[in-house]
């Protein structure tokens, strides 16, 4: 799909977006019409609604954006994949966005308001349809949207250009990211995975390791090994590495990569199970985070580790009570096979010391308890390092991944203190505070190093399309927060 910004633009069909209560704006030629499809209450600017014109000059599709006073920096993303989805769907090859002037402003200027437009039509018209057959996979292919143009003035057009292709890069990442993480267990094991990731490294030139598990048992991941007893399919650790000449910072990004989690012994009830597949979201999300530092070219060190397995119940799996020694040194009992991420994610936080990184941001399916605090908005957040956590807000409110912190006092740590060994893996069998005896957990294997835990249980998937989230599955979250991160990374 090409995406370009153009002065004026041929086209299937124009895009104009408009908020309610304005005066509506009148395209040439189309005037009439628009005002005819308010005055009969088709259409009034609310959000969500499109009304599809036909005039002797073409086509025009009117997208309400709701109230003005409402707008937020994702609005005209939605907006944008809502027109693109639909006009898909009618069957148009292309499509041009006009720019409005009040929408313009309100996005901040035109590189901003462009970059929403690509990017809700990028993340909109992602398809995850490889096993679709017969009719449904015809339809899938002759329904391509081919060309999209941005229409705006000859003086802004190199700006808008290059704020387009930013926001190609960034969210073909998260598209990149939503493919590993909707593969099902069958075919999304850490083999598969560890080979795609190795051709993803080989075409953006980043430097790629894939431990096998004896060389994971010979740098003492017990922890990590652990999850993987219980499973014929063989773990894979793998370590991304790009570097820039000039680079000063490293960053560590640590991704959970359950491939499937059943729970293991502590097996986990059938209802829903399949969304375990969806366990390795983390690891999905450091793989398109490093596509987009390596495509932007970014001035810094960033390593990408993830831990990759699925936790089974097999007839060497883990057992409740049973004591590991992680490659830290620590010993750990597991009193809840179920509560794996924190098992592999305690070995990788511990490899990831090696590279002495200014910072370390760990993304995680961690805990369901997260799910319940937060629901589907907002990622949860928990630190040791409040400049490093500002950081990462600010990024995740830029590109409309919120995220929200939770308190990691030391009362947390105390609950996870073991009774046989240093620690255990939960605080107390009623689940109390999920979410943070889980980061306590994690706490202990960052050292003082400035860290950030994500906990994307909420986030990482939909099963309801909502925005420009249309196809439902993994929604790639983390990337665009990541990258836009990255980005600003030396900026104050
Ligand atoms: N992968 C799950 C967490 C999860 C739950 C992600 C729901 C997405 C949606 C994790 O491995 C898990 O099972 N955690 C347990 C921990 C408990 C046993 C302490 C949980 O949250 O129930
Ligand atoms: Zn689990
Ligand atoms: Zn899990």
């Amino acid at each position: 799909m090409k995406i370009t910004a153009e002065t004026r633009a041929k086209a299937d069909c124009e895009v104009q977006f408009a908020f309610e209560e304005e005066k509506f704006p009148h395209e040439r030629g189309f005037e009439p019409l628009v005002k005819k499809a308010v005055s009969e209450g088709e259409f009034s600017g609310k959000e969500g609604q499109t009304v599809l014109l036909h005039s002797a000059s073409g086509r025009l599709l009117l997208v309400g954006l709701g109230k003005e006073k409402d707008f937020r920096l994702d609005t005209i993303t939605v907006a944008a994949g809502r027109a693109a989805v639909c006009l898909r769907d009618s069957g148009m090859k292309k499509i041009a966005y006009l720019s409005d002037g009040v929408c313009v402003k309100k996005s901040g200027g035109i590189p901003p308001y462009v970059a929403s437009i690509a990017g809700g039509a990028i993340m909109a018209l992602y398809r995850f349809g490889k096993y679709k057959t017969g009719e449904a996979a015809d339809e899938m292919k002759k329904k391509e949207i081919e060309e999209i143009a941005v229409v705006v003035n000859e003086s802004e057009k190199e700006h808008a250009s290059k704020s387009l292709r930013n926001a190609e890069i960034m969210c073909y990442a998260n598209s990149f990211a939503r493919d590993i993480a909707n593969e099902s267990g069958k075919e999304g094991t850490p083999t598969a995975i560890a080979h795609r990731v190795s051709e993803l490294a080989k075409q953006y030139g980043i430097k790629c390791t894939v431990l096998s598990e004896e060389e994971c048992r010979k740098e003492g991941m017990n922890s990590f090994l652990s999850v993987a007893a219980g499973s014929k399919q063989p773990p894979k650790f793998i370590v991304l590495e790009y570097k820039h000449a000039d680079a000063k910072d490293t960053i560590c990004l640590v991704g959970k990569g359950i491939t499937f989690d059943t729970g293991g012994i502590s097996l986990k009830p059938s209802k829903e199970m399949d969304k375990m597949k969806h366990d390795k979201c983390g690891a999905a999300a450091v793989y398109g985070a490093m596509q987009a530092a390596a495509a932007f070219k970014l001035p810094l060190h960033v390593i990408g580790i993830t831990p990759l397995t699925e936790n089974m119940p097999g007839g060497n799996a883990t057992k409740p009570g049973d004591i590991f020694t992680a490659a830290s040194g620590k010993t750990i009992e597991v009193l809840n096979t179920d509560a794996e991420g924190r098992l592999v994610l305690a070995d990788a936080l511990n490899y990831a010391l090696k590279y002495k990184p200014s910072a370390i941001i760990d993304l995680a399916t961690l805990t369901g308890a997260c799910v319940v605090a937060l629901g589907s908005h907002a990622t949860g957040m928990t630190t040791n390092n409040p400049e490093l956590a500002t950081k990462v807000k600010a990024a995740g409110e830029a590109v409309h991944e919120r995220v929200w912190e939770l308190p990691l006092w030391k009362e947390y740590y105390e609950m996870i203190k073991g009774d046989f060994a240093d620690i255990k893996n939960i605080g107390s069998p009623d689940g109390e505070a999920g979410t943070l005896t889980a980061a306590a957990f994690l706490g202990n294997f960052v050292g003082e190093t400035p860290w950030v835990h994500l906990d994307i249980a909420g986030t990482a998937y939909l099963y309801k399309p909502r925005g420009y989230f249309v196809q439902v599955g993994a929604t790639g979250v983390g990337v665009r927060l990541l990258t836009k991160l990255l980005l600003d990374w030396k900026k104050k």
